[in-house]
């Protein structure tokens, strides 16, 4: 029997293409650097800090909710997690992003990368989401994620941020047997973990192809495709919607929904309707608004949210989200009035009541 929060939950209705009140709406990177509360948390606790302990973490989880009328929570962690439990030691250096210590750069370097249990050695994940379960109204779904195989890889042969992924894509075409070993074991440890995040109390999962962007659709089926198809197709069973996200990825979109994922996100590059039409609208849409915009003026962040909703045509199945992560520079004013007007324009008292 499903339970009343899914019933309840507008987010899931979505991913589901059920009818519902009005759009939903969350944004990635939610809990953040734009919010003062967590400015404050982070002077005295470092982001792995945040991670590591269950109850900051699912403050840190709670501090958008609490101040927005949002659909969604996305519990507080960080895709790279799962690399130190690997043997892959990192840091967030002040400025820079992730830093791995010793990037891999030769097959032996994929042979000693440890298959770790996510249930054990990120278990501080999976009780944050217990917590966070607790508190949260069953209106409010939670959302676990993970970083996808590539963009995994992509750290951790580059050893940090990259532009071209010189060196991930030079690994990928000239070691093929150290690339499948290494696609092979991410793929292992992100089902084992998103299965875990799943059986804490995740209602939705994630999968965040960030960079993926950079290959050309070629690559992305032979090096990418049959490793992001593996781990959907078994995550299959928990029948949870499962969301499928990556940027610059307008000519991969197809390859994407045929990798899997319930809900495809799009970034701001591509145009709602027609991604979606070339999709096929059997499959539901997460996106797409450009981060930059809510900066702007609201005059100017109001058309561009209107937008959005006249794209995705109040078609089953819309989740209104950026098309990448929200900045730090995000007035906290803007965010509260995109939520108002994707709720308010969004209404459709019309689809509800034929369900009446
Ligand atoms: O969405 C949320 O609110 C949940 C939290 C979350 C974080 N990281 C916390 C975090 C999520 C979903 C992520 C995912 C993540 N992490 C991705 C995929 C999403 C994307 O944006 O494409 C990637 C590529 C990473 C790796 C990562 N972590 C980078 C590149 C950085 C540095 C970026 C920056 O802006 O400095 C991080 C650090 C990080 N992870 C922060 C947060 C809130 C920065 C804040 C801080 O230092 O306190």
């Amino acid at each position: 029997m499903e339970s009343t929060a899914r019933d309840e939950s507008r987010f899931l209705k979505a991913c589901r293409m059920e009818p519902v009140d009005c759009t939903p709406v969350w944004f990635m990177r939610q809990a953040g650097r734009y919010l003062p509360e967590y400015r404050e948390l982070r002077k005295s606790h470092t982001l792995l800090d945040l991670c590591r302990n269950p109850d900051l973490a699912a403050e840190v989880t709670l501090q958008p909710i609490r101040r927005f009328d949002l659909d969604a929570a996305i519990i507080f962690a960080d895709i790279l997690l799962p690399l130190e439990g690997m043997g892959v030691a990192f840091e967030f250096a002040k400025g820079e992003g992730p830093v791995i210590h010793r990037p891999l750069r030769s097959p032996g370097d994929v042979k000693t990368l440890r298959l770790m249990e996510p249930a054990e050695e990120l278990s501080f994940v999976l009780d944050a989401i217990r917590v966070v379960r607790r508190e949260l109204s069953s209106s409010i779904a939670l959302i676990g994620f993970a970083g996808a195989p590539f963009t995994l890889a992509s750290y951790m042969i580059e050893g940090g941020r990259s532009r071209a992924f010189q060196e991930a894509k030079l690994f990928m075409y000239s070691e093929p047997g150290a690339w499948h070993e290494l696609m092979v074991k991410l793929a292992t440890i992100t089902v084992a973990y998103l299965a875990a995040q799943i059986e804490a109390g995740a209602q939705a999962v994630q999968l965040f192809d960030s960079w993926v962007g950079c290959l050309g659709p070629e690559d992305y089926e032979q090096y990418v495709l049959p490793y992001s198809q593996s781990i959907f197709e078994r995550l299959d069973r928990y029948e949870v919607p499962l969301i499928h996200f990556g940027t610059g990825t307008a000519t991969l979109l197809d390859l994407m929904k045929k990798a899997g994922g319930t809900v495809i996100g799009l970034d701001f590059r591509v145009r709602l309707g027609e991604a979606w039409q070339n999709l096929g609208r059997d499959v539901a849409i997460q996106g797409n608004l450009d981060p930059i915009a809510m900066l702007g003026p609201q005059d100017l962040l109001r058309g561009k949210v209107l937008d959005v909703l006249s794209e995705a045509a109040s078609q089953r199945g819309h989740i209104f989200n950026l098309g990448h992560g929200i900045l730090p520079q995000t007035p906290i004013e803007n965010v509260s009035a995109v939520v108002n007007w994707v709720h308010q324009e969004s209404r459709r008292v019309d689809d509800v009541q034929d369900e009446l």
